[in-house]
């Protein structure tokens, strides 16, 4: 899909002030007290990875608030160190697979009981979260700061226990790439870059796919069918947790079973991220875990560097088969966030980055990072992970830019964010070529990671 249609004047453009005022205003809306729902229609739940982000934004408004929200999300971890992708609210039903079909506190001794939860991962940014708000504390009054402190010291074995769990249970043979047992776990749920490893994801005959409440709480917004996921994709995203469910969320069956089975270069290039910034928050409140959290970092910086091609750009590796998956989405850009590329390949990932296959596209209504590149056959402009250009990527990827010495490149992102956002509706995703809003509406991290844009 390669057409360029032209770019639609949009209905607003909000100045600065007012796009931060608003985005604290649809945290605000979307705040339910311990949690902020990720998106009241659609995802009217709290998300592991979005609750990060949200973190990241409310930082800026009040830390306290900011650490309430990890601090619910890791009051739902596992025993065994995991934290789950989804912490169900009470009594909420419009979201399916709900919490009976999950049903994880019943097969498996290690989920808690309370809250519900799913049992799967979601990419590890919370260290990166934690990072931000100490940051954050430093500019507040001292009794702000002094609650910050405290309140990190007590969740530092819950995040701790969550990294082993990651290290441990995720890379048992010392890779240094993260297993993911379903597209899901990446975040990026219909990538292109599953699409092969999906193939063998069949469904047995019997399997009776349950009702889509996706399409039906977006189906007043318009185009849902094509803006998500395709049914021949979910049948068997509901299939794999059929899979996961039968092995009783057990970590050694699942690694030795399912039928999706990744090391995925993004989520391990986070998990590198995450364990920086925390060790250095152990490193500035004397908590333990300094060598282990940099430990953790070497080797998964190591696994993602051996998956770069000669211009850096990485790839996924499908467990079962052995095959390496190159594929043209942003995944590949996975060394920008963990760092170590040799500088030759560092400036080979940046221009490839800022190149009319990416974010330099001519037709571009902003010059973002689309999540698939729209030289790819599988490129679909409007269709969740297959095209469109998502806030929290670009955030990383700014944040990421900024971290490996690319200020430029990560200035002119964070202008093109601003320019995006400032329409003010902080939707899901965004259409490249038009720059209409996609998805859910308004979502919390999109209205988060404005914030601290804009800060
Ligand atoms: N992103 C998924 C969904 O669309 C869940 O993690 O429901």
């Amino acid at each position: 899909m390669s057409a360029t249609p032209p770019a639609r004047a949009r209905a607003t453009t909000l100045t600065r002030n007012q796009t931060a005022a608003r985005a604290a205003y649809v945290l605000a809306g979307n705040d339910r007290g311990r949690l902020t729902v990720a998106a009241p229609q659609l995802y009217p739940h709290m998300w592991s990875w979005d609750a990060a982000f949200i973190a990241i934004g409310l930082a800026r408004v009040s830390t306290g608030r900011a650490l309430t929200e990890l601090e619910t999300l890791l009051g739902a971890q596992w025993r065994t160190g995991m934290v789950p992708h989804i912490v169900f609210t009470e009594g909420e039903t419009g979201y399916e697979p709900g919490p009976q079909r999950w049903a994880c506190g019943r097969v498996c001794p290690d989920a808690p009981q309370s809250p519900a939860t799913s049992g799967l991962i979601q990419p590890p940014v919370h260290g990166v979260a934690v990072r931000r708000i100490l940051d954050a504390a430093r500019g507040a009054s001292a009794a702000e700061r002094h609650d910050a402190v405290e309140r990190i010291r007590a969740m530092w074995p819950r995040l701790l226990a969550w990294h082993r769990y990651l290290a441990d249970r995720r890379d048992p043979e010392g890779r240094g790439l993260l297993t993911i047992y379903h597209g899901w776990e990446s975040g990026l749920d219909d990538s292109p870059r599953w699409d092969a490893p999906y193939a063998d994801v069949v469904p047995a005959p019997e399997f009776v796919p349950f009702r889509r409440a996706d399409l039906h709480a977006l189906g007043a917004l318009g185009g849902a069918a094509a803006q998500r996921p395709s049914d021949a994709e979910y049948v068997k995203y509901q299939w794999l947790v059929e899979e996961l469910r039968r092995a009783r969320y057990d970590d050694a069956t699942a690694c030795r079973t399912l039928s999706f089975r990744m090391a995925d270069v993004l989520t391990s290039a986070l998990f590198v991220a995450a364990n920086e910034e925390l060790a250095t928050v152990a490193d500035e409140l004397g908590l333990p875990g300094v060598d282990e959290l940099i430990g953790y970092a070497d080797r998964f910086r190591r696994g993602v560097l051996e998956t770069a091609d000669d211009h850096g750009f990485a790839a996924d590796v499908d467990l079962r088969t052995g095959a390496v998956i190159r594929t043209p989405t942003i995944a590949g850009f996975a060394p920008l966030l963990s760092g170590g590329l040799d500088p030759a390949r560092q400036q080979a990932l940046v221009e490839t980055l800022t190149s009319a296959d990416w974010c330099g596209h001519p037709g571009f209504a902003h010059a973002l990072p689309p999540s698939t590149s729209p030289s790819s056959p599988a490129f679909d402009p409007v269709r969740y992970w297959r095209g469109p250009q998502w806030p929290p990527v670009t955030w990383l990827l700014i944040w990421g830019l900024e971290r490996s010495g690319e200020q430029e490149t990560a200035r002119a992102l964070r202008e093109a964010a601003l320019d995006q956002l400032a329409d003010g509706l902080f939707a899901e995703y965004y259409h490249p070529f038009t720059g209409e809003p996609l998805g859910a509406r308004p979502q919390s991290w999109t209205a988060a990671v404005a914030l601290d844009l804009l800060a």
